[in-house]
C-alpha cells in the first residue's frame, strides 16, 4: 500500500496525550479548528493569536464542545506575526513551558490590502505576517522542539500552482498587488519549509519541517461557532455555490493537523486534500517554483537579515543528542 494511504482517520485521530502544540492564528478558521482537534485527541494546545477577547472566545468555545477538554490543556498566548517584538516576546514566553511537539505556522492574512500596507517595523504587511514572523517563531523555538524530537508545519497553498510568481521582489516595493502579495508570502512559506528541512537534516537537528494546504476551505460551510465564525447570509450562500470544489474550514484543517500529528510523516513532504481543493489528506508534490533550492536559500537569507534571527542549528543539534 503506498505510504500515504496508510490508514488516518481524521475524525478519530490518535491518543495525543502528553503532546503538546502551538498554533499561530488561533483564534477563527484553520487555525481554530486545528486546536480543537488536537484537544479532542488529548493533546495541551497553546492558542496564539493577536487579540486578547478573540483569544478567549476561542479557548471559550473549545471548552464548549469539547465536553471533556480539561482547562489545562488549552493556553492562550498573544502574538502577533507582524510584529517582531511581539514574536520574540511570546517565543520567551512559550519557552517556559515543560515540551513543544509541534509548532502549526498557521496565521496569515488571506485577504490582503488593495494597497502596499507596512507594520510598525516597517515591513509590507502580507509578507510579515505571513512569512518573517513564523520565520523568527520556527528560530526563536528550535532549541525547545528540537529537545522533545518535534515537527513544525508550514502553510501553503494551491495559489502557487496558479499563478508562481518567484518572489525576487518579497516585499514589492516596486509593483505591489493584493493577489501578488498573497502567493509570494505562500511560495515563500513553501521554499522555506522545504529549505529549512534540508537545513536541518543537514545540521543533524532532530526536527522535521513539512508543509501542508487546505485545498480551498470557506467559512460559509464551516459550522457557526460564537466568537470563531458567524458568516453572513450572503457569504452562506456564496460559498455554497463552490461547494462542490470547496469544503468547511473544519475539515481544512485535516491535512494541517494530520502534516503535524502523524508520525509516519517525514520532513520535506507535502500534504494537503486528496482532490486538491477537498477531502482527506494525502500526500502530494508542490509547486515547481517552492521546491527550487536557489530560491529557497535566496529567501532564507532575506529572512535572517530582514528579522534579524539565525536559527540556532548547533544548540538544536546539542538539544537533539541530549
Ligand atoms: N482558507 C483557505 O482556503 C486557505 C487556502 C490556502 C491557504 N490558506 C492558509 O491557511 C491559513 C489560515 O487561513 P484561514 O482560511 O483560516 O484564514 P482566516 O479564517 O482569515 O484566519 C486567519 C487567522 O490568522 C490570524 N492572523 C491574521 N493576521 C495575524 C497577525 N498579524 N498575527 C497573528 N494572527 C494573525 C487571524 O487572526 P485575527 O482574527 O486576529 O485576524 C486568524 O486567526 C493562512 O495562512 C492561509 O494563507 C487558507
Amino acid at each position: 500500500m503506498p505510504r500515504a494511504d496508510r490508514r488516518w482517520d481524521p475524525q478519530h485521530l490518535p491518543d495525543l496525550t502528553g503532546r503538546s502544540y502551538l498554533v499561530t492564528g488561533s483564534n477563527a478558521g484553520l487555525g481554530y479548528f486545528a486546536c480543537e482537534q488536537l484537544v479532542r485527541a488529548g493533546a495541551r494546545v497553546v492558542m496564539t493569536g493577536r487579540n486578547p477577547n478573540r483569544l478567549a472566545a476561542a479557548r471559550a468555545a473549545i471548552h464548549r464542545r469539547v465536553v471533556d477538554a480539561a482547562p489545562a490543556l488549552v493556553e492562550t498566548l498573544l502574538l502577533d506575526t507582524s510584529n517582531m517584538g511581539s514574536v520574540r516576546a511570546a517565543a520567551a514566553s512559550a519557552r517556559m513551558g515543560d515540551r513543544l511537539d509541534g509548532l502549526l505556522l498557521n496565521a496569515g492574512i488571506v485577504h490582503p490590502p488593495k494597497k502596499r500596507e507596512t507594520t510598525g517595523d516597517g515591513h509590507e504587511v502580507v509578507f510579515a505576517t505571513n512569512v518573517l514572523g513564523h520565520f523568527a517563531l520556527a528560530g526563536e523555538l528550535l532549541t525547545m522542539l528540537a529537545s522533545s524530537a518535534g515537527r513544525m508545519v508550514w502553510v501553503g497553498s494551491m495559489s502557487t500552482t496558479v499563478t508562481p510568481y518567484d518572489p525576487v521582489d518579497p516585499q514589492l516595493t516596486a509593483d505591489y498587488s493584493g493577489w501578488r502579495a498573497y502567493v509570494q508570502s505562500k511560495v515563500a512559506t513553501t521554499a522555506l519549509g522545504f529549505e529549512a528541512d534540508r537545513r536541518l537534516r543537514a545540521a543533524g537537528v532532530a526536527v522535521t519541517s513539512v508543509v501542508a494546504h487546505p485545498g480551498y476551505s470557506t467559512s460559509g460551510l464551516t459550522p457557526g461557532i460564537a466568537g470563531v465564525n458567524s458568516p453572513s447570509k450572503a457569504t452562506r450562500f456564496a460559498d455554497n455555490l463552490q461547494a462542490l470544489f470547496s469544503q468547511s474550514k473544519e475539515h481544512g484543517a485535516w491535512s494541517l493537523v494530520r502534516a503535524l500529528a502523524d508520525p509516519t510523516i517525514e520532513g520535506g513532504e507535502f500534504w494537503g486534500p486528496r482532490t486538491g481543493s477537498r477531502g482527506e489528506p494525502r500526500r502530494q508534490t508542490a509547486a515547481k517554483i517552492t521546491r527550487d533550492p536557489e530560491i529557497a536559500a535566496r529567501l532564507w537569507r532575506t529572512c535572517e537579515d530582514v528579522t534579524g534571527v539565525k536559527w540556532p542549528m548547533e544548540e538544536a543539534a546539542q538539544a537533539s543528542r541530549r
